[in-house]
């Protein structure tokens, strides 16, 4: 069975241990190390083993301290210093919302990532780190990352096949920055339009987020780990966070069980079947108990009956609020861990955490089988994820952050997403040689249309991040943009426009900042802008940018139509395709739309009469309005692109021949290329059909003078043979 493609690069974790014998873990006597001239792998270090087998061996060779390291989980800033990561053993790393890098690139996130992960490996078992981010509309903590429609717009795709492609193109922009557990897909099902977070569901019914748990198979793989650039999927948030009384943020769902287990539970219960890696608990309440105090849903139904294998993790300080008092205590973690969590997502004060951690296992509230279950399924996804074999960033996938394909991708997934509520005298789709005025503050704002969770936590309006706005795509849309005027306010139109388009709605927001418990009105300026665009007799076209369904009753009479766009991200083209017909709406509503606020909640099949139901959505007369997906284009060549492909040829004890081969997959002929990859202790010998330079590790072959020009699709091999072991380097290519 030939090796997988390589995920990441391999590192020297043996040799790193060596430089820990100096370290001094602070709670504990450092365990006995690894010795350095073992040269045959521990079985935990043995990729052939079954995991169970390597967990269980590694198990056996961890301390008090390794083992409750790995149960905590640390805000990658609040590492100070760095070192800490090993010296506390310390066994996961998340990025919150406003966590970042500086320049914020990929290439930075991925060398942040490195150097933690390489920090992490100099502890004497040299377990790597795991690290989580909310990649929940793309990889969107990173500037010029692809930003997909939030959740609200992927459910009104209908299309689940789209979300598993989604999630791919998800995995790779995550993989490409080296981080290795997404914090997604949000399995909740939002039932008040008031709460904040509405926007993150992919709609009101069970089914809806059911269906879209193919978000975790586009994350993972079909199993997890066994395929390039798997990432590890958490089903959140655990259980019935979108059913709070009125909407509130972390609030309590008061609910029955049968009703918990009728409309909560389902998406959970699927998340679980197609293997999801972790669960992420929920801050809110069920009848009064705070899920992470709540063993029977969590130990009980989620591990117990619905079989969970994976772990829990604790929300950010969820752990904190169980007293009702600031901070946490020993007896509020013993309450979360005895429960059923996992992991805690601490997220700042380690050391304070770690003490009482210990305590409380010392003194027998927390059992040593709790641990070790804890860690058994903790490292099992470390094993199931490569990380002990590959547990560094994987550069090839690098560069597919913010990459034409998937830029294209979600420009589908926007177009697909739009659900078009009102089309009087079939004003839509738009001449493109029509004369337009386009106004609202939301139609040249790419921070608006991503919303929250987008390069910081709450989001903003503004230039936020690289995309196209909807005025950008109204513009490359017509035949002529000169016929297009865009005035935010809508100052300066007159009758003489074909139409006005006027993209309003709401501005950026997360979790419970975005609690609308006083309406969901238009906000003053959106209301004056359409007032004067109305006041000029021009049609009004109202796209609504926004999080969830608003208030727009009263107004509704007053305009020609109605296009809800949710919030689609950087490709505001996808709106602008459906505007002029490129593709017909096909969108169908994943919320019930009140006639206002108080008719809040407002759900299908709940005997209320909502301004839209449920499923609507029209289309184009003369369409068929069963969605067609758009053919996946092939993405544009590159010119200078290449790949390298590593086989070992053949192996024999303490050396290896290996040949790599050079493909040119970009549009142009290469005169020249390199290749790059992490040598893993071994030392070439000899090379032929390239010229050779080591550093640090890492081998470098350039052509040879006569092998340069590769014509697009040509490829080229060279060969060397080495001492030591190959491992499964993943070469880099470099064309010229
Ligand atoms: C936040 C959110 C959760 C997120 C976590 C880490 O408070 O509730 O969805 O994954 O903290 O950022």
């Amino acid at each position: 069975m030939s090796l997988p493609p390589a995920r990441r690069r391999p590192a020297t974790a043996l040799a790193l241990c060596v430089a820990a014998l100096a370290l001094t873990v602070p709670a504990a006597a450092a365990p006995e190390p690894v010795a350095a001239s073992a040269t045959a792998a521990l079985p935990y270090q043995d990729a052939s083993l079954p995991v169970p087998d390597r967990v269980t061996d590694l198990l056996s060779r961890m301390t008090l301290d390794d083992k409750l390291g790995q149960m905590t989980q640390i805000e990658k800033d609040s590492l100070v210093p760095q070192s800490d990561l090993a010296a506390y053993r310390i066994g996961s790393v998340l990025s919150g919302g406003d966590s970042t890098v500086s320049p914020n690139n990929a290439q930075t996130w991925a060398d942040t990532y490195d150097s933690l992960q390489r920090t992490a490996l100099t502890t004497p078992l040299g377990i790597p780190v795991i690290y989580g981010i909310d990649a929940v509309h793309g990889h969107n903590a990173v500037r010029g990352a692809t930003l997909f429609p939030h959740d609200i717009g992927l459910g009104a795709t209908r299309d689940p096949a789209l979300v598993q492609r989604v999630g791919r193109a998800v995995a790779e922009e995550v993989s490409g920055t080296g981080i290795d557990w997404d914090f997604a897909p949000c399995l909740c099902v939002a039932r008040d339009d008031r709460w904040g977070r509405t926007y993150e569901s992919y709609g009101e019914t069970p089914e809806l987020p059911t269906a879209m748990t193919t978000f975790i198979t586009g994350l993972q793989g079909e199993t997890l780990g066994a395929g390039p650039a798997s990432v590890l999927a958490t089903a959140k948030h655990y259980v019935g966070d979108g059913g709070t009384a009125g909407g509130v943020d972390q609030g309590d769902t008061r609910v029955s069980e049968a009703e918990l287990r009728a409309v909560h539970l389902p998406p959970f219960k699927e998340a679980v079947r197609r293997g999801v890696g972790a669960v992420m608990l929920s801050y809110s309440s069920w009848n009064g108990v705070r899920s992470h105090a709540n063993r029977y849903l969590v130990t009980d139904v989620l591990k117990g009956e619905l079989g969970f294998t994976g772990f829990v993790v604790s929300d950010w300080a969820a752990v904190d609020q169980l007293d009702g008092q600031s901070g946490f205590t020993g007896t509020e973690i013993t309450t979360a861990v005895n429960a059923g969590v996992d992991m805690v997502m601490v997220p700042h004060d380690y050391k304070k955490f770690l003490t009482l951690l210990r305590g409380e296992v010392t003194a027998g509230r927390i059992t040593q089988s709790r641990i070790d279950d804890a860690n058994r399924r903790v490292l099992t996804k470390k094993f199931q994820l490569g990380l002990f074999e590959r547990p560094l960033t994987d550069r090839s996938y690098t560069s597919t952050v913010g990459s034409a394909a998937h830029r294209e991708l979600a420009r589908q997934a926007v177009r697909e997403s739009q659900v078009l509520l009102k089309n009087d005298g079939g004003i839509l789709p738009l001449a493109r040689s029509a004369r337009l005025f386009v106004a609202g503050k939301s139609a040249d704002d790419i921070g608006n249309q991503s919303g929250g969770w987008t390069v910081g936590w709450q989001g903003r309006s503004g230039p936020v991040t690289d995309g196209t706005t909807v005025l950008q795509g109204i513009r490359a849309a017509v035949t002529d943009p000169s016929r297009v005027t865009y005035d935010r306010y809508g100052n300066g139109i007159d009758s003489g426009y074909s139409a006005a388009v006027a993209v309003v709605g709401e501005t950026p927001y997360a979790e419970g900042r975005g609690d609308r418990p006083n309406g969901l009105g238009l906000d003053q300026e959106d209301l004056q802008t359409l007032a004067r665009l109305k006041a000029s007799g021009v049609p009004v076209v109202v796209i609504l940018v926004s999080g969830r369904p608003l208030d727009i009753a009263g107004e509704l009479p007053g305009w020609k139509a109605l296009l809800a766009a949710w919030l689609p991200g950087t490709e505001g083209a996808g709106v602008s395709d459906v505007l002029f017909g490129t593709r017909a709406p096909t969108g169908k509503l994943p919320v019930s739309w009140p006639k206002s606020a108080a008719q809040e909640p407002v759900n299908d099949g709940d005997g209320k009469d909502p301004l839209f139901p449920y499923g609507y959505g029209l289309t184009y007369a003369g369409t068929d309005p069963t969605p067609t997906p758009t053919p996946t284009p092939t993405p544009a060549p590159t010119p200078g692109a290449c790949t390298a492909r590593f086989r070992t040829a053949s192996a024999w004890q303490g050396g290896y021949q290996a040949e790599i081969t050079v493909e040119n997959t970009g549009s142009a002929p290469l005169t020249g290329w390199s290749v790059d990859w992490d040598l893993a202790g071994s030392t070439v010998s000899s090379l032929w059909n390239g010229s050779l330079t080591t550093a640090q590790g890492h081998a470098t072959v350039r052509n040879a003078a006569f092998n340069g020009s590769l014509i697009p699709g040509a490829t080229t091999t060279f060969g060397f043979t080495a001492n030591g072991s190959a491992g499964t380097p993943v070469p880099h290519c470099a064309g010229s």
